[in-house]
């Protein structure tokens, strides 16, 4: 008899974005001619960087020679991609970090979930509210929850409420917690956190033999110079944090994948017995058995990411995203609607005129504007009365999505 794992009939809904495709091709099925602009799910527009696109056709025509020809390579990341990664990412912000610290992957989110596999079942896991959906699914999935709530909360986890009441600021809860899930710049809210909240959470880890898992995917749209890149840059944070880093949201390879995560070797959890146990070999030990590592070619653009043509390339298109995230602010506000983020961040939040709930205001939008956003409760109970934008489209789908907006809530 084939068990299940039954914690899979826990999960309350489909996973989000799936939840708004659905949504979305049921109404042009019976819309054919709608012209629908989406700006849901967080995915770029804009073609690669062309020093990415060089870098691969070099390394595909690499692949083509006997010589140059490469198989497996090393699971964690070839020499070169780590390197690059330690001194353009790390050492430039006079951050330490070393090259065999660093684990390239194929996705942050998919590390996100991963990270999962080497902390043991009985750690009680806190998560700001609203959320990136991928953390709460895959704890559920582990069999870290009990079921969920009508509001969609599971019983075992510590939901920290991130909202307007708190200015977006979240404090560590009363409740002792051992994993927490940090975002920053953050996804939904576009909002970010300055040294001092990091400051906070990193002392509550060191005082509670607490682990952050800190997800900074959306680090290169940071225009203040005040606010952190990496939680490396705060004290104390080598002891206590993994820190998710992403090719997908700077460069634009959400369509080839590329990411990594750095585990400090100094980084400790307990084993049963109470000792100090490296979180770095048993990453290394999951990473090598689950893994075979990242292409060579998409290693190779991603190096190029990091190349003076490659930092400038992804500047402009950091840029123009934010110009983006600029009009639909601006163009939003201008409509009396309350707005947060997209300053530092790719997604503008705003909270739904006359408090109407997250999902009906989507399918106002979608009906009437025939626009897609990602409704607030779809990231958790906290999410509700709000909802996000994403700028990551064209000028001119930006510039019309904006107009439609106005003319639903006018
Ligand atoms: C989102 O829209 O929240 C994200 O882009 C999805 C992702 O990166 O996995």
């Amino acid at each position: 008899m084939a068990l299940i794992n039954d914690n899979f009939s826990k999960l309350a809904a489909g996973y989000l974005f799936p939840e708004i495709g659905r949504r979305v091709s049921a109404f042009t099925a019976d819309n054919p001619s709608a012209d629908v602009i989406r700006l849901g799910i967080g995915d770029v527009t804009e073609p690669l960087p062309p020093a990415c696109i060089a870098a691969l056709h070099k390394a595909v025509d690499e692949m083509a020679v006997r010589e140059t020809f490469r198989g497996y390579g090393p699971e964690q990341g070839y020499e070169f991609l780590r390197d690059a990664i330690v001194e353009h990412a790390y050492r430039s912000r006079g951050v330490d970090v070393s090259a065999d610290e660093v684990f390239v992957s194929d996705g942050s989110k998919c590390d996100s979930g991963n990270i999962l596999d080497i902390f043991g079942a009985d750690n009680k896991v806190a998560v700001m509210d609203p959320v990136y959906p991928v953390y709460v699914d895959t704890n559920v999935m582990a069999g870290r929850t009990g079921g969920a709530d009508s509001s969609g909360r599971y019983s075992g986890l510590v939901y920290v409420p991130v909202t307007a009441e708190n200015d977006f600021v979240p404090q560590p809860s009363e409740e002792p917690v051992d994993l927490i899930y940090l975002c920053y710049p953050n996804n939904p809210t576009g909002t970010v956190a300055t040294r001092e909240t990091l400051q906070t959470w990193i002392d509550y880890a060191r005082s509670n033999d607490a682990i952050i898992f800190y997800d900074a995917a959306y680090e290169a749209y940071i225009t203040d110079p005040n606010i952190p890149h990496s939680i490396y840059e705060i004290e104390g944070a080598r002891d206590v944090a993994i820190e998710f880093r992403s090719f997908s949201k700077n460069a634009g390879f959400t369509g080839i994948r590329c990411a990594f995560t750095v585990i400090p070797r100094e980084l400790t959890g307990k084993t049963a017995s109470g000792e100090d146990q490296p979180i770095h070999p048993l990453w290394n030990r999951r990473h090598c058995t689950k893994f075979n590592g990242v292409s060579y070619p998409i290693q190779r653009a991603a190096e190029a990411v990091f190349s003076t043509e490659g930092q400038q390339q992804v500047s402009e298109l950091i840029a123009f995203y934010l110009t983006n995230a600029k009009l639909i602010r601006e163009g939003l506000q201008a409509a009396g609607i309350t707005v947060y983020g997209g300053v530092n961040a790719p997604y503008v939040w705003l909270q739904t005129p006359g408090g109407t709930g997250s999902w009906d205001f989507f399918d106002q939008l979608l009906a009437k504007g025939h626009l897609v956003g990602t409704p607030g409760g779809g990231f958790g109970a906290a999410g509700e009365g709000y909802f996000r934008l994403s700028a990551f489209n064209s000028r001119e789908n930006i510039e019309q999505a904006v107009e439609r907006f106005q003319k639903v809530v006018a």
